[in-house]
This record gives structure tokens, C-alpha cells and sequence, in this order.
């Protein structure tokens, strides 16, 4: 297939002959023990949306109003589902040490807390020892956005404290049921971008918002609730964490940790505005979660800012929070610029984005357009990586980290009909190699990371881009029916 792939095989199988350009990458320099993976997330490549009793989450939902540009669903997206077998067969061919999923918390427990469905434990046992048996590690995901659409009927979902209760019962079911063969547990997938996506722009479901500009939401309050419902998140994190660190760590030896969302972020100029502005936005997305993860509290900044509307923790809440991790997963994809940014007095409007007063500027190298990117960025802004983990570790001690995803999305355009052209790899290698590379450099100079995964093995139903922006190692035709894989290894390096 693609270049990306035999760069992996060639860098994840020990080879020293590569011709690859950035001759430095091999997988002996990374230390013993070191994880390379991919990942993926349940709502994205699973399908089977009405099968074997699973109910329905608020992503199903949403997608079924015909919200997503062309109306698209994950009612089969790339269809893992059935196709597990296969999937961990290319993973094992790949030379891949870990698989990144999650779980569907509306398949295993269709209704969000009570009976367990027979067919959902089946189908994680089976996608975890089919891993097993092929020496691959499974690195789970508790929860990666899609909520049992019962909870949000019920009470609002994440909006209420009652999810801790709930969310604490259903992670205690796949602690007992398949923490004895789970290497790795998140709690939360980017609980840092979630409130912002879906309670005060609105754009996320459950689609809650009061300011918009882009959509029209029957509920919501932007001001407050995004923080009420990263605090519930926090509070929820920190009871799983106990429950599996009291009940069955010692036994199951696992890690548990949670996945932030975590851009680089620098001023785009320097005056002292764009450098306050900088920090500002630091603290907001790393900091609203790192903070009291690591101290037991929200950044002072926030405190200042948010004023009575950010919610406080208790003593002993703090004390529960503080330190509830093995390890930070941190999703990495990019640099962006910062710019000091007042909204005028006239929109008179109060929510997370008007707290922050900034403006990002987005290198487009997330999802980028093959013939319009040539990737000559890439090296500035990897840089971006052993700069943020040098911020880590200066903020928050030297602890644990595991790049849980890096990659690069290529869009599909007309121009660009077939995202197996070769020199669609090109650029993605390009991206990888770069970031790999300065994590590598970052390692050798003290950075405490365990491990590196790839967004994504597959092509997935991407949230908010649907099928338009593939990221994944191996592609999938979504027109086909059998949702074909195309990995075509020309092997031509090895
Ligand atoms: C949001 O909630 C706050 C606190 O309850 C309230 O003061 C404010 O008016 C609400 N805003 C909207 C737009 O409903
Ligand atoms: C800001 O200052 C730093 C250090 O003096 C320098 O490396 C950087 O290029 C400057 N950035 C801009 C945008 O001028
Ligand atoms: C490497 O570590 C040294 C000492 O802590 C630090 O000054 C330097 O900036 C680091 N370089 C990188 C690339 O992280």
C-alpha cells in the first residue's frame, strides 16, 4: 500500500536497512517497553448501530436528524463489528504492540445502567482475545463521546451529577468483565473539547447552547454548563479511578489514566497581549483538566475568569482528584497560534469562548487537501510536541504520558478523487515521520513517554467530518458494502 504503512513495518519491525529519509527512526532508539499503536473509538468504526440489542447513544441521535454534512451516519461506519477478525489480522501485519478502542457503553448496557447485554460482552471479549492471541495489548476507552441517549432523556446526561453513579456501575462492568486481559484503561476521551463542542457551541450533541452563531438550540446554557459538565467529568474520572485502584488494580495490573485533547499553542506574535492570551488559552484546555488532576484544583487563571460560574470542588473531592492517574493520554495533532482577541461589549454574550478572548490561528494540517499541502509545515510545527511535554513536565512533574493519537486527515476532494494515490502517503509519512521523530528527541531528552498511537488504524466515521477526512492507516471504501480494507503493501522500501 501506501508509504505510510511500510514505513511503520520497517520502523515497528527492528529493520536497520530503512531508505527512509529520516534514518534516525528505529525502534530500537525508543526505550524497552516503549507502545506503538493505532486507535479508534467504538461510535467510529463499529456500525452494527441496531444489532445484537444495542441501544441507541446521542451520537445515533444526531446523526439520524441528518445533521452531519451529507446527511451522514456510523450506522455501519467501518464496520468493525463483523469485521474484527480481519481488523486485528492487518494490526498484527502491521507489527502494531497495542490496539486503542473503545467501549459502547449502549451496547454493553443498552439502557446506561442496569442489565448488561449478553451479545455486547461477547463481542469485547471477542475483539480482546482475538487481540491477545495475536501478542497485541488492548488499550481501552471508557468513554469516547457517545453517550445511551436513556441517560440524556432521563436526567441530561453529563449535565448531572447523577452520571457519576452511572458511569462509575458501567465501568465497574468492564473492570470485572475484561480488566483481566486490558493493558491500559482512559476514563474520558477529550473531556476538554467536549463541553465546548456540545454545550456551548452547540455543534456536538446533545447539542445544548444559548449563544451561537452556527446553529439553533432549543436548550442550553453556554455560560454555564460547560463547566458544570467538565466538572462532572472530573468527578466521574476520579470515582472510577478509585473503584479500580481499591477493587482491581492490585489483581488486574493495569494502568488507568484519561485522554486530553492537546494542542500546542504559542503567540502569534510577541507582545505581551498574544503572550497573556497564550497562557490564557493553556490554562483553559490543558489546564482546566491537568490542574486539578495534578494539584486538586482549576488553574487560577480559570478561577479569576470564570468567577462564580466554574464549579468548586470539596476537600475531599479535591483530595479524591488530585493525583488520579497513571498516566495523562494527550491527543496531539498540531501547533496553533494564539492572538489576544475582546469581543466587543455589543454581542454581550458570556460563555467558555468569550472567557478565553482569543483567537486561534489553525495551521491547516489536520485535515489537509493533498494538492494543496505539500508539508513543508510539518517541521516547524512538530515542534510544537517536545514543547508541550517539556510544558508537562515543568507544570505538572514528570509524569506518565502516552501520545494517545497523531495523525494526518486527507480530505477527499474532486480533484483528489482516490485517497490511495501515492502521493497521498507521501505527505502523510512526511507528517508522521516528523512527529515521530521529535518525539523521539523528546524522549532522549528526559520526556516521560510510554507509548505513541496513531489516529487511526482505519478510516472511521469521523465526528463532525464524517467519511470526508481519512486519517487511517488502512482505508476502507466506504461504498462498498463490505466496507473493503485497501491495504495494497507494495513493500517497495523493505
Ligand atoms: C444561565 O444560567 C445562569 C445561572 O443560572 C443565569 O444567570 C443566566 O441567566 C442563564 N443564561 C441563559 C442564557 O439562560
Ligand atoms: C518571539 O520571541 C522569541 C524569543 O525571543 C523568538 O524565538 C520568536 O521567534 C518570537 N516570535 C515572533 C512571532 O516574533
Ligand atoms: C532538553 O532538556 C533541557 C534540560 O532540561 C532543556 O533545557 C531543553 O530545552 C530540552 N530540549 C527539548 C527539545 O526538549
Amino acid at each position: 500500500m501506501r508509504r505510510v504503512l511500510v514505513l511503520l513495518l520497517l520502523f515497528l519491525s527492528s529493520q536497520t536497512e530503512a531508505t527512509v529519509p529520516f534514518t534516525e527512526l528505529k525502534r530500537q532508539h525508543f526505550p524497552p517497553g516503549f507502545i506503538f499503536g493505532a486507535g479508534s473509538s467504538a461510535y467510529q468504526v463499529e456500525g452494527a448501530f441496531a444489532e445484537d440489542g444495542r441501544k441507541p447513544s446521542i451520537w445515533d441521535t444526531f446523526v439520524h436528524t441528518g445533521r452531519m454534512p451529507g446527511q451522514v451516519t456510523g450506522d455501519v461506519a467501518s464496520d468493525q463489528y463483523h469485521k474484527y477478525k480481519e481488523d486485528v489480522k492487518l494490526m498484527h501485519e502491521m507489527g502494531l504492540d497495542a490496539y486503542r478502542f473503545s467501549i459502547s457503553w449502549s451496547r454493553l448496557i443498552p439502557d446506561g445502567r442496569g442489565s448488561v447485554n449478553p451479545k455486547g460482552l461477547e463481542y469485547y471479549n471477542n475483539l480482546i482475545n482475538e487481540l491477545l492471541s495475536h501478542g497485541i495489548e488492548a488499550h481501552v476507552t471508557l468513554f469516547h463521546f457517545d453517550l445511551p441517549q436513556s441517560l440524556e432523556d432521563e436526567y441530561n446526561g453529563w449535565l448531572s451529577p447523577k452520571i457519576i453513579e452511572d458511569f462509575t456501575a458501567y465501568a465497574e462492568v468492564c473492570f470485572r468483565e475484561f480488566g483481566d486481559r486490558v493493558s491500559s484503561w482512559s476514563t474520558v476521551n477529550e473531556p476538554n473539547i467536549l463541553p465546548l463542542m456540545s454545550y456551548d457551541v452547540g455543534l456536538f450533541p446533545p447539542c445544548r447552547c444559548s449563544y451561537s452563531w452556527v446553529v439553533h438550540c432549543s436548550e442550553g446554557n453556554s455560560s454555564v454548563e460547560p463547566y458544570v459538565v467538565a466538572h462532572n467529568f472530573l468527578l466521574a474520572h476520579a470515582a472510577v479511578v478509585r473503584l479500580y485502584r481499591e477493587k482491581y488494580q492490585a489483581k488486574q495490573k493495569g494502568k488507568i489514566g484519561i485522554t486530553l485533547l492537546a494542542f500546542w499553542l504559542v503567540p502569534l506574535t510577541n507582545s505581551s497581549t498574544n503572550i497573556d492570551a497564550s497562557k490564557r488559552v493553556r490554562d483553559f484546555h490543558l489546564g482546566w483538566f491537568m490542574d486539578p488532576l495534578a494539584k486538586g484544583d482549576y488553574p487560577v487563571t480559570m478561577k479569576k475568569i470564570v468567577k462564580a460560574r466554574l464549579p468548586k470542588f470539596t476537600k475531599t473531592e479535591s483530595k479524591l482528584l488530585k493525583g488520579s492517574f497513571d498516566f495523562i493520554g494527550l491527543n496531539h495533532y498540531s501547533t496553533m497560534g494564539v492572538e489576544d482577541y475582546r469581543f466587543t461589549l455589543r454581542t454581550k454574550r458570556l460563555d467558555y469562548i468569550t472567557d478565553v478572548s482569543a483567537k486561534l490561528k489553525v495551521w491547516r494540517n489536520i485535515f489537509v487537501s493533498p494538492t494543496e499541502e505539500d508539508g513543508s509545515s510539518f517541521e516547524y510545527l512538530s515542534q510544537g510536541l517536545p514543547r508541550l511535554l517539556k510544558y508537562i513536565k515543568q507544570y505538572y512533574g514528570n509524569i506518565a504520558l502516552m501520545i494517545h493519537e497523531n495523525g494526518l486527515g486527507l480530505v477527499d476532494s474532486p480533484s483528489t478523487p482516490l485517497l490511495m494515490e501515492a502521493a497521498d502517503d507521501g505527505i502523510r509519512v512526511k507528517y508522521l515521520e516528523q512527529y515521530m521523530g521529535s518525539l523521539l528527541s523528546s524522549i532522549r531528552n528526559g520526556s516521560n513517554v510510554k507509548g505513541y498511537f496513531v489516529w487511526s488504524f482505519l478510516d472511521t466515521f469521523e465526528f463532525g467530518f464524517g467519511y470526508m477526512a481519512r486519517f487511517g492507516l488502512y482505508s476502507v471504501d466506504f461504498e462498498d458494502k463490505h466496507r473493503r480494507r485497501k491495504a495494497i503493501v507494495t513493500c517497495s522500501f523493505v
